[in-house]
Parts: structure tokens; sequence; C-alpha cells
């Protein structure tokens, strides 16, 4: 009896307890679909009510630092639509502008991408279908209405005609995968654009001789300094320090970097002038001349950056501030956006395993590339003579040092070359640099399979650059 009754109890117990844990897989399921896109963590780790607020935050600052990123031109209409006029170079003559205006085809040519994704479908197929007229200036002001243009913003008045632009990030630190046409497709955000010829667009302003002033040259040398950038390329200091020339004549513009696989890396730019928040006024303001404030006292240097003084860029302080209530966003985005690995068959898996123990081994590249971060934590600066090259670029900085390149992602900006100024066309070329510089010994197998582990470096695999697009 009492044994029967024991059972029982048991029994109870059990469905109680089974019961309950129903309930609690339920209750589970429930909040998991009541609550798309809240981000995972540990069993229990949501139960802080902060945790929550954490979670929100982030993802308002990821939406709204994505925003920023590819559509905030934090008022650089100002010079380059009431300054510059750019937008009359575009419209031409016929549509109220001057010049022979910029049909798509020429605005393609000079690198600029088209987000396929802000277009009607119709007007996609129309495109494949060669049906558009990739001539006319009308058509990339219809484009510029369609918020199509990446990188270009365009103002438009209530006739719809055309009174200005002003640019965003997104122009020189964003891609698109072409799935529609070269130069149209879906966004790569953070990707370099290594076509973008930012001197040629430059040189179709009729507003440059703001520039010259600036620069204290007459319009035709600006021109010939534009000229050297060519595409991929852009010199972000020559406004501050007027050296627009190295020693041998040769362009001073750096490659245009990818804007990914940041988080982690301390000091940003070729030459390690500051960090992300700290280079983003830097550009939003001084480059991109949006309105903010900027303030770096190193660049109040007469010697150095002789114009920076002159400007007043040192110190820039506008009114309404346009571009210091976004750094924060921004920077969260920036930081948040991985560099691609490639896709399959891009390098050989077996090299490039060679390749890694050699880059962390007898090569001694991870000394300073050191991985995941491929970049020393803390300050990872060197002198020119430390790798092996010359100061030009270093002695434009304030540290006058180079800043060990974060390396991943190196497979989708293969096109304009490595180093700051893209010195050396191949990965080849820049192993055989440090093979020479350091006296390495490598083989010719040896060095194909550093370049095939240099290839394969990212933080997320891609299996087709299509599905990352858009997002
Ligand atoms: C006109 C082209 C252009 C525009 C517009 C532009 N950048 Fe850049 N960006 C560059 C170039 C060139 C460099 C390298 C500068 C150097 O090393 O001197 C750079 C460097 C960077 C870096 C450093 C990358 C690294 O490896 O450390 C970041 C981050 C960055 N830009 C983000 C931005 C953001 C955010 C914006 C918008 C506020 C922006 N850029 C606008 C051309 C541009
Ligand atoms: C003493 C530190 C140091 C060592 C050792 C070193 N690097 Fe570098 N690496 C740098 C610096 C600094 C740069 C940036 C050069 C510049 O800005 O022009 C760089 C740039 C690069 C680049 C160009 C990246 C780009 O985006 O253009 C590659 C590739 C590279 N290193 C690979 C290697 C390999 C492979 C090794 C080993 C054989 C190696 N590095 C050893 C410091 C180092």
């Amino acid at each position: 009896m009492f044994q029967r009754l024991h059972t029982f109890r048991l029994y109870v117990v059990i469905i109680l307890l089974g019961g309950l844990g129903l309930a609690l897989l339920v209750s589970g399921a429930l909040r998991a679909t009541a609550a798309p896109g809240k981000l995972p963590g540990k069993p229990g780790s949501d139960k802080a009510p902060f945790d929550e607020v954490v979670n929100d935050y982030s993802e308002d600052l990821l939406v709204e630092g994505r925003d920023v990123f590819r559509y905030d031109t934090f008022g650089s209409e100002g010079f380059y639509g009431d300054v510059l006029r750019l937008h009359d170079a575009i419209q031409g003559e016929a549509l109220g502008g001057e010049g022979p205006g910029v049909g798509p085809a020429t605005a393609l040519a000079v690198g600029l991408k088209v987000d396929a994704n802000a277009l009607p479908d119709d007007l996609v197929e129309a495109i494949q279908s060669g049906d558009v007229d990739l001539a006319d200036p009308a058509t990339t002001v219809a484009l510029l209405q369609l918020d199509a243009i990446v990188g270009v913003d365009g103002v438009f008045d209530d006739q719809g005609q055309l009174t200005s632009m002003g640019i965003t990030c997104a122009l020189c630190h964003s891609d698109v995968d072409d799935r529609v046409a070269p130069g149209i497709g879906s966004r790569l955000n953070g990707w370099a654009n290594q076509d973008l010829n930012v001197g040629a667009i430059l040189s179709l302003a009729p507003g440059r001789q703001a520039i010259a002033d600036r620069l204290h040259v007459d319009v035709p040398t600006l021109d010939a300094v534009l000229a050297t950038w060519g595409p991929g390329k852009f010199d972000a200091e020559v406004l501050h320090d007027g050296i627009a020339l190295r020693p041998d004549g040769g362009s001073a513009a750096t490659i245009i970097p990818p804007a990914f696989g940041l988080a982690g890396v301390n000091l940003h730019t070729w030459t390690g002038f500051g960090s992300v928040p700290y280079w983003n006024a830097y550009v939003a303001n001084t480059q991109m001349r949006g309105q903010g404030t900027f303030y770096d006292p190193r660049l109040n240097d007469p010697e150095q950056f002789p114009l920076a003084v002159e400007s007043g860029d040192w110190n820039k302080r506008s009114d309404p501030d346009l571009v210091t209530p976004k750094l924060a966003a921004l920077h969260y985005y920036q930081v948040s956006i991985p560099a691609p690995a490639p896709p399959p068959g891009l390098f050989d898996p077996a090299a490039a395993a060679r390749g890694e123990e050699l880059f962390n081994g007898r090569a001694s590249c991870a000394s300073c590339h050191v991985p995941p971060l491929f970049l020393e934590p803390g300050y990872s600066m060197h002198t020119a003579e430390e790798i092996g090259i010359d100061d030009f670029q270093a002695n434009r900085s304030p540290d006058g040092m180079y800043r060990t390149a974060p390396l991943k992602g190196l497979w989708t900006h293969m096109a304009r070359g490595f180093y700051h100024d893209g010195r050396f066309a191949t990965l080849l070329e820049v192993v055989n640099h440090y093979d020479s510089h350091f006296g390495l010994g490598l083989s010719e197998p040896e060095k194909q399979d550093l370049v095939h582990y240099l290839k394969s470096l990212g933080d997320v695999p891609l299996d087709d650059p299509g599905e990352y697009a858009g997002q």
C-alpha cells in the first residue's frame, strides 16, 4: 500500500516536472518567435533587463551607422555642389548645367557604381537588354533622383531640377557585385572602390579654382596633379601639407583601403593618423568638407601642415554640427563590417596551409602581422627603414611611421597593387620584397605558398559575393 502510494507520488512528480519542462520549452520557443532578430546569448543571459537595453542599442547603432555610411553627406553639398558645382558638370548645358554633361557610361568609366537595388525592375531589365541611353546626362540625373549612384547624393528642387550634390563615405569605400552589368549591382559596403578615379572626377568640376586657390597653384597645375592619381587612389593629406607629388615626381596619392575587418584595430590609415572615430571626423570635416567639428592640434604645425594652419582645418567648428552626432553610430557600423574571406577556388587550401606555417614561422611575418588581427595589438607602427621602403608618406603623418597593414580581405583589392601607394603590383612582389629585405631565403614554391595564404585571409567566408550584398 505504502509502496503503491510512493510510486503514485513519483508519477505525479514526474508528470509535474515533465509539464514544467514542456511549459519552459514552449515559452522559450514563443519568446524566440516573439523577438525575431534578438541577439542570441548563453542560456539565461537575457535575464538581466539591462542586457536587453544593450541589445536594442546595438541594433539601433548598427542600422543608423549603416545609413550614415551609405547616405549621409554631412552637409558636403556646400563644397561639392555649391563650390565645385559638380552637379552642373553632370547635367551639362542642355539640362541647365555646364559643358557636355556626364552620361552613365562616363560616370561608370570614372568608377562610380550604381546600386541596382535602388532601381525599379523594368529599368534593370532595360539596362540588361541595352535599351537605356547610357550616353545621356538625363539618365545620370534620373539615377541620382532614384538615389542609385553609390556615394553621391543629388539635391533636387520642386521642379525636379538638380541644384546641388554631396558625397558620402560609400563613394570611396563601397563596390557593387556587378550582378546587372559591370559597375551596376548590389552594394558591397566597406569594399574599396578600386575603379573610382577621384582625380578625374574633380577635374570635371567647374568650380575647382577653389581647390587650386587653397593649394596656391593655378588650375592647369591642379589638373596635372589630379591626373597623377588614377583609379582607386586619393590624397587625403594634400589639403593640409600642400605636397602634391613625391620627390621623384610620382603621385603622392595613396590606395583607397577597404573599410572592413577593422574591429580590434587600434590605429587607422596607412600612417596611423588615429582611431576609426578620429579618422571619420577627419575625413567628414576636412576631405568631404562636411559641416562639423574637428580638432587635432598636431596639425597646427606650420612646418608640416601649413595649409591646415592657414585654413583652420586643425580646429574646425561648424554650426550646425552635422558630423559629431553621427560618429558613434558610424564607428559602431565601421567595426561591424567583417573582412570577407574569398569564395572557394580563389586559392589553393593546401598551399595556403603551408603558407600559414611559413607566415607564423620561418618568414616571421606574424611578429608584426599578429593573427587573427594581422597587426600588433598596441601601437602597431614601424619606421620606413624597418620595412625597407622610403619615408615619404610616413613623414606626411603626425607620427612619421607606417602602420602594419591588417591584411584581411586582400583578395578584394588586388587591382591597384599593395603597400600604401600600390608600389608592389602583386602579392608575389610583396613577398619578394620581404624575402630580400629580411634575407629570408624563401624558395619560389614557398613564396607561392605565402601568396596563397595571404589571399585566403578574411573574417567571414564568402560563397557568393551577391549573398552579402545589399545588406
Ligand atoms: C574620396 C575618397 C574617400 C572618402 C569619401 C572617404 N574615404 Fe576613407 N579613406 C580614403 C583613403 C585614400 C584612405 C587612406 C588615407 C591615408 O592612409 O592617408 C582612407 C582611409 C579610411 C579608413 C582607414 C582604414 C584602415 O585600414 O585603417 C577608414 C576606417 C575610412 N577611410 C573610413 C571612411 C569613412 C567612415 C568615410 C566617411 C566619413 C570615408 N572613409 C570617406 C578615401 C576616402
Ligand atoms: C616589421 C613589421 C612587419 C613585418 C615583419 C612584415 N610586415 Fe607586412 N607590413 C608591415 C607594414 C608596416 C605594412 C604597411 C606598408 C605600407 O603602408 O606601405 C605592411 C604591409 C604588408 C602587405 C600589404 C597590405 C596592403 O593592403 O597593401 C602585405 C601583403 C604584407 N605586409 C605581408 C607580409 C608578409 C607576407 C610578411 C612576411 C614575409 C610581412 N608582411 C612581414 C609590417 C610588417
